[in-house]
């Protein structure tokens, strides 16, 4: 397997909320975490991408054990981590924000990698290029999504986590982000996907865990969990109608900009709106 997690215990002010997790995601597979507001999804991703330390439990990426190391050096093995609440910059351009998500490479030419590794993100996602110059405080939300997930992919990340991208979503809108989340796996990523909207991420999941009060209480094949009468009573008929406090946003928001710092060499040069 490409990540696992074994027997994580993770929390907050000296009290876990995760009781020794364990999951695993293999290469080019899409997993979903899927369980109700508060369950602990953005603790347990929070916890892979090092923005949380665990109390206790072993996390390996590629064979190799990373959860003593920083959110960064684990970007640079390939980790991304496209946190809840998106979190792009609504002041900065489209361009500076994927220049944000570059921030791990350190280099000479870093101005080059980004721009070589942004020019490639706007081939392969026209509506980047259409707006790359363009400030996205007033993009709607999938936009924003979007974006978001863009800036993710700037680091060239092998497993992408992607924290409730539907959340707020119209459903046209949700469909869409999804659509990207499948062609991530077309490309060879794998994906670790938390969504309390657990029908539209299981119906594109390979495989599932179900979280409930920081425990895995079912886990299997997505198409297995979404045929289960227990997800069907418990998560299919009702709305993710539940959302980020705006406290608790803003908390992540800056707990990020800590560790991506602020921007430096902007705007970037060399990509051009075609
Ligand atoms: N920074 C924090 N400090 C203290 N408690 C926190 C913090 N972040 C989350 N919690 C608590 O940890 C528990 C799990 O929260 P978490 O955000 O991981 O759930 P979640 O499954 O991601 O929920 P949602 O679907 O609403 O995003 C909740 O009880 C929450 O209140
Ligand atoms: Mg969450």
């Amino acid at each position: 397997m490409m990540l696992e997690c074994r027997g994580i215990t993770a929390g907050y002010n000296g009290s876990p909320v995760l009781e020794k997790i364990d999951i695993s995601i293999g290469e080019g597979e899409i997993v979903t975490l899927v369980g109700a507001n508060g369950a602990g999804k953005s603790t347990l991703v929070n916890a892979i991408s090092g923005l949380l330390r665990p109390m206790s439990g072993e996390i390996h990426f590629d064979g190799k054990r990373i959860d003593q190391l920083s959110p960064a050096d684990r970007v640079r093995m390939g980790i991304a981590h496209v946190p809840e609440g998106r979190q792009v910059f609504a002041g900065m351009t489209v361009a500076e924000n994927l220049s944000l998500g570059a921030y791990t490479q350190s280099s000479r030419s870093v101005s080059d990698l980004r721009s070589g590794r942004m020019r490639e993100l706007c081939d392969q996602y026209p509506f980047l290029r259409e707006r790359i110059n363009d400030v996205v405080g007033n993009f709607s939300g999938g936009q924003q999504q979007m974006l978001a997930i863009a800036r993710g992919l700037m680091s060239n990340p092998r497993l992408i986590m992607l924290d409730e991208p539907s959340l707020g979503l119209s459903p046209l809108m949700v469909q869409e982000v999804l659509n990207l989340v499948t062609q991530l796996r077309e490309r060879g990523l794998s994906v670790l996907l938390s969504e309390q909207n657990a029908r539209a991420a299981l119906a594109i999941a390979d495989r599932g865990y179900v979280i409930e009060n920081g425990r895995v209480t079912l886990s299997g094949k997505a198409s297995d969990l979404l045929d289960s009468p227990e997800i069907a009573e418990r998560y299919l008929g009702v709305g993710a109608a539940t959302r980020f406090s705006q406290e608790e946003s803003k908390r992540m928001a800056a707990s990020l900009r800590d560790c991506i710092g602020p921007a430096t060499d902007s705007p970037v040069p060399g990509v051009r709106m075609s």
